[in-house]
């Protein structure tokens, strides 16, 4: 290089050697005449050169130019040619190095060329890519910048007080140009992963996922929380909503949110969103919640007061229905308080203890506990033959049809102030009253 330019400074110094023998490298001089006058028609000219060549160029006594001898030299060696004029770069905690050993010239031109910077390759990225073969920017999916080839947005060229020479510290680095998750910090819940380091989830250049992520969300969430690999793996039944492709974030945010537990809805909303349609899954129908609901005179006081995660576990269970305590998944059970466990951890399991009482249940005929009749011995109903845990149309959350082996039975209930009557299919039409005991009639019992 050095070679080169004495070459071509050589050539060109006769013409312009002053009187006294002294080259004039003063302002415009040089370039003027036409020697040297592509240095200042680039496209970027390096404003050093509007001072003067003899800022940094100095001729060593010697004519110029001359074949073969070098006639000029640098006031100064790179890069203290440069601290001349620019604060030194490698002051700061974390030093490029290549700007470290003063190699200003790998990535600069010192006059000018095309590119802005006075850079020898633009963008960035392909400037970058001389020295570094970036593994960790070659996987499927590509963070916008990195594809650019905007290096430059994330990383000083030169020097910074952040490792891996970062702009700034992460999460500033990120929130720069992603606002929601700016304002995602601020919520009510973070996710403390997210507020620590976004680099526990995301890759920060490419990534085999969508979102720069390495794992899909299902496998990063347990990647952490093994608990909930162990509930999972210990189930009988998961939760369709976790088998679905977008996994626990179908509820959680990963980042934040003002719902506990970083969920993206209130429960009650969160669970309804998807059931609020009929699942079909081979033989099994899955019944649409939301409809029910809004079909209902009244929704049972438990979904307002606590919400489906009262009864359900949104995750996984080993209970039918991914009930959170023991319920029968048929139409009986033996008829012990345990069968119906979870009814039990709210209501009071006298209404199936008592035979007669005046106080346990209203459904009763004078002192008759009419749940008693039902529920017995080994074959005892299950609550949800006769009551809708959801809600209904009928006062006391009684079902309009019920499930009777095969088919569906109307059960025709109605309510008084004192009592109520039913006529399902599998008796005749039945009142009971709480104030005057309505009689029974002969073949009493109801069917088994
Ligand atoms: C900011 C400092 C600086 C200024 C101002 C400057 N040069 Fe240079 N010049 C250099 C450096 C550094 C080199 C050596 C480049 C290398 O080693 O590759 C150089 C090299 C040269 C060369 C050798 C050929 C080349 O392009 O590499 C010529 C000719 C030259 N300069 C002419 C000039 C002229 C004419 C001026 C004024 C119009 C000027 N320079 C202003 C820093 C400067
Ligand atoms: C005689 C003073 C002087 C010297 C010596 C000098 N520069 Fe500059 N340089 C300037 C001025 C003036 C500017 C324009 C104002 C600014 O950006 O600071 C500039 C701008 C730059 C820019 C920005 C160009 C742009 O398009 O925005 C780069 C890069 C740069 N110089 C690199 C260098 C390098 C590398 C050296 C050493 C080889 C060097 N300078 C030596 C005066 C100097
Ligand atoms: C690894 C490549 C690389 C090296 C080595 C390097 N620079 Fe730079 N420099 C850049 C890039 C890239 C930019 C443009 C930054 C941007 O786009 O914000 C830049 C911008 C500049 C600027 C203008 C913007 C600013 O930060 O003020 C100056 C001046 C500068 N460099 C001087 C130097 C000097 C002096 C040296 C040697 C000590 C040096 N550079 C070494 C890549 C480099
Ligand atoms: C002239 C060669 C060269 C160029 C060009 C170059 N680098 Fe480097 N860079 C190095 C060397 C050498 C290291 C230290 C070894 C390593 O970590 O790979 C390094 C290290 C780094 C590091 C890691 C620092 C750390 O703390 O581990 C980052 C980040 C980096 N460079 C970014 C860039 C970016 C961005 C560009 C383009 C603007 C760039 N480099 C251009 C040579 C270069
Ligand atoms: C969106 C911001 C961003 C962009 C754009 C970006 N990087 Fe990085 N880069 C990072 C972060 C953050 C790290 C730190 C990773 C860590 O701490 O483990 C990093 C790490 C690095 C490292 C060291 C570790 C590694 O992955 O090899 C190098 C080298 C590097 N970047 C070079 C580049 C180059 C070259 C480009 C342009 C092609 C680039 N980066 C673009 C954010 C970015
Ligand atoms: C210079 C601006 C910039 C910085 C800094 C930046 N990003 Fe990005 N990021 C973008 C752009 C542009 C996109 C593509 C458009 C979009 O999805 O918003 C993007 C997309 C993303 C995506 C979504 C990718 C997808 O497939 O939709 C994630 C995740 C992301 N960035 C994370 C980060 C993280 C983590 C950091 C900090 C290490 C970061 N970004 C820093 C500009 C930036
Ligand atoms: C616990 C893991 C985790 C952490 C930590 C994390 N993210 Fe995410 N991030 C995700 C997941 C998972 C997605 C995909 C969300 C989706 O598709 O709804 C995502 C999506 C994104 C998106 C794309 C948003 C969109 O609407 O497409 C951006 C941008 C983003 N994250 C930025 C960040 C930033 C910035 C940080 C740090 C402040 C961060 N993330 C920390 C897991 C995480
Ligand atoms: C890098 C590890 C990490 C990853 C990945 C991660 N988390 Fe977390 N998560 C934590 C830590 C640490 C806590 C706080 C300690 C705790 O409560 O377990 C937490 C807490 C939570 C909580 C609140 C727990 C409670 O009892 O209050 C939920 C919900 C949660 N994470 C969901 C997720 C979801 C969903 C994902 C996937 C998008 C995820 N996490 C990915 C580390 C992680
Ligand atoms: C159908 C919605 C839904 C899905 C999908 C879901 N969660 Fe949850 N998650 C919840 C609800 C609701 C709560 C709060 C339960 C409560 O209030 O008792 C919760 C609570 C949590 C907690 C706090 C501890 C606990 O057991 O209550 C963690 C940790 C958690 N979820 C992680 C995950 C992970 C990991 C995944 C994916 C494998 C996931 N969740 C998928 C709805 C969901
Ligand atoms: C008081 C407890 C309780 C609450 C609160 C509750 N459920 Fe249920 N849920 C049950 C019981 C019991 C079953 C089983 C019904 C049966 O055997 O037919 C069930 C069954 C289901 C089924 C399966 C339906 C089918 O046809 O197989 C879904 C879906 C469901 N519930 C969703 C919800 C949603 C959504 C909420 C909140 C809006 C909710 N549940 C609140 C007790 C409850
Ligand atoms: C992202 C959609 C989605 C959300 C949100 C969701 N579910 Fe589900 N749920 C499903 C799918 C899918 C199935 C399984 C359907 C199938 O088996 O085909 C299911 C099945 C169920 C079942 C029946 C399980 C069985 O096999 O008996 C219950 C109960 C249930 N969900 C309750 C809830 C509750 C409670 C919430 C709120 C915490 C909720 N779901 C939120 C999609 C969702
Ligand atoms: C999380 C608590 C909770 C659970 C679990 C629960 N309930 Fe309830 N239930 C209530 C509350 C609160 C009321 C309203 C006050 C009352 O009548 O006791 C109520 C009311 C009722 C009513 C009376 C409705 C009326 O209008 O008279 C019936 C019937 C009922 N529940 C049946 C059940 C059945 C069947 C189960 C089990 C599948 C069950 N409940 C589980 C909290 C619960
Ligand atoms: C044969 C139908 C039938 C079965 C089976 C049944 N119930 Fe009822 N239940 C009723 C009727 C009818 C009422 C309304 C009584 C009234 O008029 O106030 C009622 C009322 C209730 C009430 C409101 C308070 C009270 O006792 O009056 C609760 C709570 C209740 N049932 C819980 C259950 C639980 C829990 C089960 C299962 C263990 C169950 N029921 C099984 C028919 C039934």
């Amino acid at each position: 290089m050095r070679f080169r330019i004495s070459i071509i400074l050589v050539i060109l110094a006769g013409v312009y050697f002053s009187a006294s023998g002294q080259i004039d490298t003063s302002k415009g001089s040089c370039a003027s005449t036409g020697c040297h006058g592509n240095l200042v028609s680039q496209e970027v000219v390096h404003d050093a050169l509007k001072k003067g060549c003899d800022k940094c160029h100095q001729a060593n006594g010697q004519q110029h130019p001359q074949k073969g001898v070098k006639t000029f030299s640098l006031v100064k060696d790179i890069p203290q040619l440069c601290y001349k004029c620019h604060d030194e770069n490698n002051t700061m905690r974390v030093v490029h190095p290549p700007v470290q050993k003063g190699n200003c010239l790998e990535c600069h031109n010192p006059h000018g060329g095309p590119e802005a910077y006075i850079l020898k390759i633009n963008p960035p990225g392909d400037l970058c890519a001389k020295c570094h073969t970036l593994e960790s920017a070659k996987k499927k999916f590509k963070h916008e910048p990195v594809a650019k080839g905007e290096c430059v947005k994330c990383h000083d060229p030169h020097q910074s007080e952040t490792d891996r020479l970062l702009v700034r510290d992460i999460p500033a680095l990120c929130t720069k140009c992603h606002k929601p998750q700016a304002e995602e910090l601020k919520m009510e819940n973070v996710h403390p992963p997210f507020q620590n380091n976004c680099l526990n989830c995301h890759n920060q250049h490419s990534a085999n996922n969508e979102k720069l992520l390495d794992l899909n969300p299902q496998n990063l969430c347990l990647y952490c929380h093994d608990d909930m690999q162990k509930k999972i793996d210990k189930a009988t039944l998961v939760h369709g909503a976790i088998t679905e492709k977008r996994s626990c974030i179908n509820c959680h945010s990963p980042h934040a949110s003002n719902q506990k537990k970083f969920l993206i809805k209130d429960t009650k909303t969160l669970c309804l969103s998807c059931h609020d349609r009929t699942y079909v899954n081979g033989t099994r129908k899955i019944s649409n919640i939301s409809q029910t609901m809004q079909k209902s005179k009244t929704v049972h006081a438990a979904i307002e007061k606590v919400g489906c995660a009262g009864c359900h576990d949104p995750h996984a269970s080993s209970n039918a229905f991914l009930l959170n305590k023991t319920f029968p998944s048929g139409s009986y059970a033996p008829a012990v308080k345990e069968s119906f466990a979870l009814c039990f951890s709210c209501h009071k399991s006298e209404i199936i203890e008592k035979a007669t009482t005046t106080t346990a249940t209203g459904f009763r005929n004078g002192d008759k506990n009419l749940h008693m009749v039902h529920i017995n011995g080994e074959k005892g109903r299950s609550c949800v033959l006769c009551h809708n845990p959801h809600g209904s149309p009928n006062d006391h959350l009684i079902n309009e049809k019920t499930q009777f082996g095969g088919w569906e039975m109307p059960l025709r209930y109605q309510s008084t102030t004192t009592g109520g009557s039913c006529a399902p299919g599998c008796h005749a039409e039945r009142k009971y009253d709480r104030t005057s005991v309505i009689p029974a009639s002969p073949s009493e019992a109801p069917k088994k």
